[in-house]
């Protein structure tokens, strides 16, 4: 691809420089600098900002003018399975049998390398056009799944980690592997693809019930041979699973115990759902460095519980935020974050804009040791960029005149009342444009 020109994108610039204030819609750790110059260099790296009120970019800067328009940093999705666009909204389920009625059955057609190949395309351009720049994904239990979705992302620029899904029992025909098959696989994609450009590589555990021991044991001596793997799995969705997987691990203190024991809890796992943990699985949480990826929009439509965000953030372990399409109903990380937000309301925590929008953009980036890259506009990092309008539709529209003071008879409202509307109203129809590595990748409108 072609030298890039340096770029310069004019918006109301929002990222945060430190966790928020739990539970209040302060600004600490908020930077918002509305009306601003970013300046991308020729490398796809912030190199800061400027007000547009007394600065205008030189002639060698190539500008895209969004004025008027919220430019933060694209959304990192945590969890998200890329073969389940074909299952999306799929009726009248929960876990268990959501999985044999919907999800094998479709996940079963990757076996073919040209189905991973277009579907690996079709995905990452939805997470592009949902403002969506970084993702922690599940492919199949095929290699071909894998390498698709790892040539798609470098195409494309794209953070990724994903990596060929681990299951060797309870699951059909075509969808299981054997631990020595299963090992070379990953060696050879950890050999193709870990550290490539943007890529890296997860030790892919579909979930407790779908490996058998040796092969969890597998999973986690492949985590020790190799430094900077990540581990992505399931944990603790739903009760029959709970269920399923004590009579399966019967040693084992809780579900979590068993990863536990095979060595694949550490500072770059990534675990789904957590709904069913106890304080002494929360702990061990926090004390590996493991995180959970809450994923509200799941939980709900699978039926699964409310995740306990409190308890969370009492015992200390890290939340980040993901779609976890198909059990999700949108790729949109704003639809999904006004879901967390429904959640914890009715358990009693009211959760700020800031803390929400830092779970997808700075807190993500910093639960992935990837905190020097993505996540936040400081000079150094990545231009990952998502570009939003701050209103789509007439109610929208009324709804952002309030907050900005312009309806009469009305006081003008804090930034955080006006962010606040922002996310819980927009999906991603309110994208603007998406930069990866300040390239245009998606969007349509705002200017550039
Ligand atoms: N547990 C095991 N596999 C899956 C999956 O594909 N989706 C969800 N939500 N939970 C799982
Ligand atoms: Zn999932």
């Amino acid at each position: 691809s072609s030298a890039l020109a340096p770029q310069a994108l004019r918006a109301d610039l929002l990222d945060f420089t430190a966790p928020p204030s739990w539970g209040s819609p302060t600004l600490q750790g908020v930077r918002f600098r509305p009306d601003h110059w970013l300046l991308v260099g020729a490398d796809g790296r912030i190199q800061g900002a400027e007000p547009a009120a007394t600065f205008t970019p030189g002639p060698d800067w190539q500008q895209h003018d969004h004025r008027g328009h919220l430019l933060m940093p694209g959304f990192i999705d945590t969890h998200v399975h890329a073969p389940q666009l074909d299952v999306i909204a799929s009726w009248g389920a929960t876990l268990l049998d959501w999985l044999n009625t919907y999800t094998f059955p479709a996940e079963q057609r990757y076996a073919d390398p040209a189905v991973a190949a277009e579907g690996a395309a079709r995905f990452l351009d939805a997470l592009l056009a949902h403002g969506t720049t970084a993702a922690v994904v599940f492919p199949t239990v095929h290699r071909a799944s894998a390498e698709a979705l790892f040539e798609a992302a470098s195409q494309r620029g794209m953070r990724l980690i994903t990596g060929k899904v681990l299951m060797n029992r309870h699951a059909p025909e075509g969808l299981r592997d054997d631990v020595d098959g299963a090992r070379a696989d990953c060696e050879a994609l950890i050999q193709r693809w870990h550290g490539q450009g943007r890529n890296a590589y997860a030790v892919t555990v579909r979930f407790a019930v779908t490996s058998t021991p040796e092969q969890l044991a597998m999973a986690g001596e492949l985590g020790r041979h190799h430094p900077g793997l990540y581990m992505q799995t399931h944990v603790a969705e739903n009760r029959d699973e709970v269920a399923w997987v004590a009579r399966l691990f019967p040693e084992a203190r809780s579900y979590l115990d068993v990863y536990h024991r095979a060595g694949l809890l550490h500072e770059r796992a990534v675990l789904a759902h957590g709904i069913w943990l106890d304080a002494q699985d929360r702990a061990l949480l926090r004390d590996t460095g493991a995180h959970i990826a809450h994923s509200p929009s799941s939980n709900l439509f699978l039926g699964s519980g409310l995740f306990d965000w409190q308890a969370a953030v009492d015992s200390g372990h890290g939340v980040s935020i993901a779609s976890d399409v198909g059990g999700g109903t949108s790729l949109s990380l704003t639809r999904t974050l006004a879901e967390a937000y429904k959640v914890q309301a009715l358990r009693g925590t009211t959760l700020s804009a800031w803390t929400l929008l830092h779970a997808a953009t700075r807190g993500a980036a910093e639960a992935l040791g990837l905190s020097r890259e993505i996540g936040h506009l400081d000079p150094g990092a990545t231009a990952d960029l998502a570009v939003w309008r701050w209103a789509e539709g007439p109610v929208g529209h009324h709804r952002d005149a309030v907050a900005t003071g312009a309806v009469p008879g009305l006081a003008a409202q804090p930034l955080h009342a006006r962010v606040f509307a922002w996310l819980t109203l927009a999906d991603e129809r309110q994208l603007a444009a998406t930069y990866v590595a300040g390239r245009r990748r998606a969007g349509r409108g705002g200017g550039g």
